[in-house]
């Protein structure tokens, strides 16, 4: 029998997200994409689903409303699919990705994007009052820290009320101990890996590598023959190496300049990188001067038929730079990061 889950991702990384879960799971059926989100159907057992890395979090699903009207009807729609929902079996799904384990506290979360005319409070109250009706007695509704949260996600006429399988390990992570101001989600650096078709060949650069991120999170994603990374900064090398240790992931890291690698030519077949963007980190006319430098010096490194995964939020900028030299890209993925739009260049030379 097959039950309805929906994996959240960063908005705009949906169908990758996707894409692992398929590649992990292969019975899975696509219901639909929201934005952020990927409604399907699986067999799996609930536990599978939280090793996934492109994934924020996870849900077994309560109630899916299609076409839910703005009006405060609305609040009665969600009041009724939340009583009708068949709240053990998430329960049970929730059990068995928490060892056995029984919830005894719960709580409500709620997000609401569009308009409606009612608040998201009011959205979430509905939901808290039908749950009061069907949560075992033994179970205490708290404000913070709840062992099982019920999450209500309403989006352009979807509405989605869910069980929370993951926990904030998920987007998280463990191994993440030390973090610099530009460090990337490790989601985000996941699906970074996932777009650069990691083989077990694979040999890995990341020439800007700052906290290891990306270089760690290809490793977690499956074999690859050597990885390499480094940083002009020489303590941000350090923090990755600790990083790395944490994870139990084998990278070699130096200090260095990016546009002047101690490497030979055509010594790696991928590079994964974030580059330095926006008013982040350098000004336009700093970023146009070091993104030329950039590209020359990975052109030099990368293998024949190597791929380049690069990040930045300077679009137009990278992708004139990757075309004057001479470089083909074969898909873009826009998303959002720290509130401003990102693209994800999957690239080879033309
Ligand atoms: C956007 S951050 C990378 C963040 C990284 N992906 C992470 O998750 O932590 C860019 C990094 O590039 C480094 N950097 C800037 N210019 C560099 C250069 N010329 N050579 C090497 N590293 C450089 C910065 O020190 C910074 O750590």
């Amino acid at each position: 029998m097959s039950d309805l889950f929906y994996a959240m991702t960063m908005p705009g990384l949906e169908t990758l997200a996707f894409s692992e879960i398929r590649a992990t799971i292969p019975e899975t059926e696509l219901v639909k994409f929201m934005r952020g989100i990927a409604l399907f159907r699986t067999s799996t057992l609930p536990e599978n689903l939280l090793d996934l890395h492109t994934t924020e979090d996870v849900f077994a699903t309560l109630a899916h409303i299609k076409g839910l009207r703005r009006g405060p009807d609305a609040l009665r729609v969600l009041h009724s699919a939340t009583l009708n929902a068949d709240l053990s079996s998430a329960v049970a799904s929730w059990r068995r990705g928490h060892h056995g384990a029984r919830p005894r506290t719960w709580r409500v979360v709620s997000q609401m994007t569009g308009s409606y005319d009612f608040r998201r409070m009011d959205a979430g109250q509905a939901v808290t009052d039908a749950l009061r009706k069907s949560m075992p007695r033994s179970m205490r509704l708290v404000e913070d820290d709840a062992d099982l949260e019920i999450w209500l996600w309403l989006g352009g006429g979807d509405v989605l009320i869910g069980v929370r399988l993951s926990d904030a390990t998920m987007r998280h992570r463990q191994y993440k101990r030390e973090h610099i101001p530009a460090s990337l989600r490790p989601t985000v650096a996941a699906s970074m890996g996932w777009l650069a078709r990691p083989t077990a060949e694979d040999i890995v650069l990341d020439p800007l590598c700052g906290a290891g991120t990306i270089l760690i999170e290809r490793a977690l994603l499956g074999p690859v023959q050597q990885e390499l990374g480094g940083d002009l900064n020489s303590q941000t090398v350090n923090l990755a190496r600790r990083n790395a240790r944490s994870a139990e992931v084998d990278i070699s890291l130096k200090t260095w300049d990016a546009r002047s690698l101690p490497l030979e030519a055509s010594s790696v077949t991928r590079i994964i990188t974030n580059l330095p963007f926006g008013k982040q980190i350098g000004t336009r006319e700093e970023n146009e001067a070091l993104y030329t430098a950039l590209i020359r010096e990975f052109d030099r490194v990368l293998a024949p038929k190597g791929l380049m995964v690069s990040l930045t939020s300077e679009d137009r900028l990278w992708d004139r730079i990757l075309q004057e030299n001479g470089w083909r890209t074969q898909k873009k993925v826009v998303f959002v990061v720290l509130g401003q739009p990102a693209s994800i260049f999957v690239s080879e030379r033309a």
